[in-house]
């Protein structure tokens, strides 16, 4: 069982996630962290981000070590990880990586919870559930001003809307694996739902799509 989750930053995609691989003892995998650990890797030793080469050569490197930096979450990373991730090559070198995931989830589970911007249309496009998040980008962006606090770091609401705006075009413009929805998916715009009720609607959806 695959149950894939996309849309742009913020959109509640993590949360919803956890929840979902809990309830169904899924093994769950966040692939923006493939494309932050890149962008890590790259900046992290003043490298060009959107240079194919050094990007390229950064996602065939990449080590399970790589995923456990606490950079990682920076909106700087954030940043970096959207520019490699507009790459085709650096997308390529992370396809088959996430395939096999979905394949053959880890620790024997019998069933795959993936987040991103293109697991239903590029990763899995035969996942039997497909859920898209979406939600306003200023909600969106003072989510992450929210999480960014709890992390301790200081971010300033305005900042974060801009990049959030950058980050937002360079993801749905791009030529390879833009975000988008599936047609086949269940599209929840989150603004004015809090995390209970979007796990509700997906699990209804869930269940749906696993009746017959
Ligand atoms: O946490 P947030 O939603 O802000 O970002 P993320 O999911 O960690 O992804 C960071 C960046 O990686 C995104 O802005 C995308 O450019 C890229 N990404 C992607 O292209 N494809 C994916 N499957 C996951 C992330």
């Amino acid at each position: 069982m695959i149950i894939a989750v996309d849309g742009p930053a913020a959109s509640g995609k993590g949360e919803l996630t956890q929840r979902l691989a809990k309830h169904f003892n899924y093994a769950r995998l966040d692939t923006g962290k493939l494309y932050r650990a890149v962008g890590w890797r790259v900046i992290s030793v003043g490298g060009d981000p959107s240079d194919e080469t050094t990007a390229t050569r950064a996602a065939k490197g990449l080590t399970a070590n790589d995923l456990e930096a606490p950079e990682l979450r920076s909106e700087i990373v954030a940043e970096a990880a959207s520019k490699v991730a507009a790459i085709a090559a650096v997308r390529a070198v992370l396809v088959e990586f996430q395939r096999a995931f979905a394949a053959n989830p880890p620790d024997g589970k019998s069933g795959a919870v993936i987040d991103g911007r293109d697991i239903g249309t590029t990763i899995c496009p035969d996942a039997p559930c497909k859920i898209f998040l979406t939600a306003d980008i200023e909600v969106r962006a003072e989510r992450r001003v929210n999480q960014l606090h709890e992390q301790g770091t200081v971010a300033i609401y305005g900042r974060v809307l801009k990049d959030m705006k950058e980050r937002d075009s360079r993801d749905t413009t791009r030529s390879v694996a833009p975000l988008e929805p599936a047609e086949d998916a269940l599209v929840l715009d989150t603004s004015k739902m809090n995390a209970d009720a979007v796990f509700t609607a997906a699990l209804e959806f869930i269940a749906s799509r696993t009746s017959d």
